[in-house]
Order: C-alpha cells, then sequence, then structure tokens
C-alpha cells in the first residue's frame, strides 16, 4: 500500500483552490475538507441569529453561542465529497451567498472560532490521507504537511472567475461588487493578526492566473504523486 500523505493548500480567496483539490483528493482517494465552508458556516450562524449583520459584530455574543454551534462533514456520495452541516443541517449552498462572504472575514479574525475550527480540522486530518483547503492549513493547522501548495491570481482574474460562478448559478450580480469583495476579503485576510493568510516557508507557489483547470490539476498531481513515493 502507498504511504498516506497530508495535503496543504492555502492561497487567495477564489483561486480555484477548491476544485482543485476535490479532484486531487477524488484521484488520490483522500478525504477532501474544504475548511473557508466551516468559517461560513459559522458565519450563517451568527448571521441568522443577528449577532453579525451589515451594522452589528458583537463579539462577546458571538463567544457566548460557540457552545451551541456544531460543524460536520457529512459525505454525498453524488457529489462525491463531504458537504458541510450546521448543527445537523446540511447549509453547503447557503453558505455560498454574497451576504456571507461579506461577513466571512470578520468572523474568521475572532480567535476562539479560529481556535473552534482548527481543533476540528487537526482531529478530521489526523490519520493522514487528506487534502485540505484553507487559508492557515500549512502554517497552523498543519505546520507539518508533507505538501504544502500556496496559490495565486491576479485580483481581477480571480473576481472575474467568482463573478462567473454566481452569474451561472443565477445570482444577480454586479461585477464591481464581486471584485470589491474579494479586494476586502484579501486585505482582511492577509492583515488579520491571528493566523494571517501568509505562504509557509516550505509551500510551493502557483500562480494560475494563466492556467486552466487541467493544467492546474496536473501540477498538483504530480506533486503529490511525487510526495508520496518519496
Ligand atoms: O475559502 P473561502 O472563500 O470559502 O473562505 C471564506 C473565508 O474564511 C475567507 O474570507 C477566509 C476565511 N478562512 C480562514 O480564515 N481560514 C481558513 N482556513 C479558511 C477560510
Amino acid at each position: 500500500m502507498s504511504k498516506k500523505i497530508t495535503i496543504a493548500i492555502d492561497g487567495y480567496s477564489s483561486t480555484g483552490k477548491s476544485t482543485v483539490a476535490k479532484q486531487l483528493a477524488a484521484e488520490l482517494g483522500y478525504v477532501y475538507v474544504d475548511t473557508g465552508a466551516m468559517y461560513r458556516a459559522v458565519t450563517l450562524y451568527l448571521m441568522r441569529k443577528m449577532i453579525v449583520t451589515d451594522t452589528n459584530f458583537d463579539e462577546e455574543a458571538i463567544l457566548r453561542q460557540l457552545p451551541f454551534i456544531n460543524i460536520s462533514f457529512v459525505f454525498n456520495k453524488e457529489v462525491g465529497y463531504g458537504e458541510v452541516h450546521l448543527n445537523g443541517e446540511n447549509v453547503e449552498k447557503e453558505i455560498r451567498l454574497m451576504e456571507v462572504s461579506q461577513q466571512v472575514s470578520k468572523v474568521a479574525a475572532v480567535s476562539q472560532v479560529r481556535e473552534m475550527l482548527v481543533k476540528i480540522q487537526q482531529e478530521i486530518g489526523k490519520n493522514k490521507a487528506v487534502v485540505m483547503d484553507g487559508r492557515d492549513i500549512g502554517t497552523v493547522v498543519f505546520p507539518d504537511a508533507d505538501l504544502k501548495i500556496f496559490m495565486t491570481a491576479s485580483t481581477e482574474k480571480r473576481a472575474e472567475r467568482r463573478f462567473n460562478e454566481l452569474k451561472e448559478r443565477g445570482d444577480d450580480i454586479k461585477y464591481e461588487d464581486v471584485l470589491a469583495n474579494v479586494k476586502e476579503r484579501d486585505y482582511l485576510d492577509t492583515t488579520r493578526e491571528d493566523s494571517p493568510l501568509i505562504k509557509a516557508d516550505d509551500a510551493v507557489e502557483i500562480d494560475n492566473s494563466e492556467m486552466n483547470l487541467e493544467e492546474q490539476f496536473e501540477k498538483v498531481l504530480k506533486l503529490a504523486k511525487d510526495k508520496i513515493e518519496e
């Protein structure tokens, strides 16, 4: 049997990390974990409680709610990966709404939220054979990951991709708003005090501005196979 490894894929929002990570996990027969979905699910819970809104961000109330938030993944055979559940409810679709994207970086900056989710992530990945994508996987969650990939692409390319995704889904959305959201999240994700988005020293950087999905997949698959065979 071949060696099982831990693969950490970090990078900016809308770099297509999750698409490649999912494909890679499926190819290797590994578990895929979308950690952004976990931060989004916590955000959705707090938005429903009106603790986090456009005009309200009550950190004390957030901390009081944490014990009541349960985040899990339930494997969906049809899509081939685990979908995120909030207190037992599948919220995979709702967490992708623009309203959630607008609030999530603020929630992800709360240390106690990070602590709670990092623990779950470390538990899921403790037996290796996992592809996890996020912002701090190679730096905080699995600093000893066997393979670390850091994905980047130009801001405009990323906004364009996210815009097309949302349009395809039927959302009524303006490109300028998506671009502004991508820029704002980059700023918040890279400047927050706790676990900011940074490239781990030993991560392989891939700029996919000019790469299609197939080229990206080939590249990461080769990196993974090389590590597994090492
Ligand atoms: O990957 P995404 O766009 O779904 O992530 C949503 C937000 O969650 C993003 O703004 C940053 C945050 N995040 C984080 O802080 N740490 C992670 N490991 C994953 C996501």
